[in-house]
């Protein structure tokens, strides 16, 4: 079986609003249900558990009820950290599962409503030959590495080559035993740090090799306040019911002026 892990755990400290990002309606639809609709409607998608900011479950219980989602299995507290909300979740996946029953996980943040179904289901075929997957683009910026030097600011110390460079994404895809198995040798880690999940394999289960499967530019993380009103026009270029559809093609057409191509469910 293959479970989404909807991560909402945080509260948008960068948009700085009242409310968490996660909530914030865009194009008629809370950011968030436009996530779960995307996963609702995957044929690759069996189960779906959300992790939601602390005192904000109601929320989305009053979302899923009212959209009908029948996937969505639990809806709990995140943790402090990005990655404590994810060991909540493994803790939660782990609950009922037969000895040596295995899942496979799609972790994706809550905040990146306009992912594909293609991408999904690239990720779960990817976990047929591998137990570690995530999703990226190459990154049209150049990125440098910088070192801050006292008061002078900062300085560049490398800047890699871009053609090897990419921009990660979500969803990360793990089965369940192997990103279970990464964080608990990353318990025994004192100084453990992470922002993603990926990067727990890779540092703590080195032998595990880790799949990359190809994102989309739409896949964007509402990060920033710019980040809201990009989103809101990406959503102009689809029916609120299937965003997930947003495309190059879509886009070119809005730009030369034809008729907005209104995607169906
Ligand atoms: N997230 C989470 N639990 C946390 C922190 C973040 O599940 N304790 C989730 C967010 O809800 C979001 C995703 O991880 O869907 C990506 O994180 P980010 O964009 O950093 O979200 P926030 O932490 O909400 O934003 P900020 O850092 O601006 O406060």
């Amino acid at each position: 079986r293959t479970t989404a892990v909807i991560l909402a755990g945080g509260t948008g400290q960068r948009v700085g609003l009242s409310i968490p990002k996660q909530l914030l309606k865009i194009a008629g639809k809370a950011v968030i249900e436009h996530t779960l609709t995307t996963f609702e409607k995957a044929d690759s998608i069996d189960d779906i558990i959300v992790l939601m900011a602390p005192g904000y479950v109601p929320d989305i219980e009053k979302i899923v009820a009212k959209a009908g989602f029948r996937k969505v299995k639990k809806i709990i507290e995140g943790g402090a950290t990005r990655n404590e909300t994810t060991e909540r979740a493994i803790a939660a996946l782990g609950e009922g599962l037969a000895e040596g029953e295995d899942l496979n996980v799609l972790f994706h943040d809550a905040v990146r409503p306009l992912l594909s179904r293609r991408v999904i289901d690239d990720c779960v075929v990817a976990l047929e030959r591998f137990q570690a997957v995530d999703v990226a683009i190459p990154s049209a910026d150049t990125i440098i590495v910088t070192r801050t030097h006292g008061l002078d600011g900062e300085f560049i110390t490398e800047i890699p080559d871009r053609s090897r460079l990419r921009r990660g994404q979500t969803p990360q895809a793990f089965k369940l035993s192997t990103i279970k198995r990464a964080y608990e040798v990353a318990a025994g880690d004192p100084n453990f740090q992470a922002t993603d999940d990926c990067s727990v394999v890779l540092k703590y289960l080195p032998d595990v090799p880790i799949h990359v499967v190809a994102g989309d530019e739409y896949n964007m993380k509402v990060t920033q306040p710019v980040d809201v009103f990009i989103a809101d026009k990406l959503f102009q270029l689809a029916s609120a019911a299937a965003p997930e559809q947003v495309s190059d093609e879509a886009y070119r057409e809005l730009l030369t002026g034809k008729t907005v191509v209104v995607f169906g469910g």
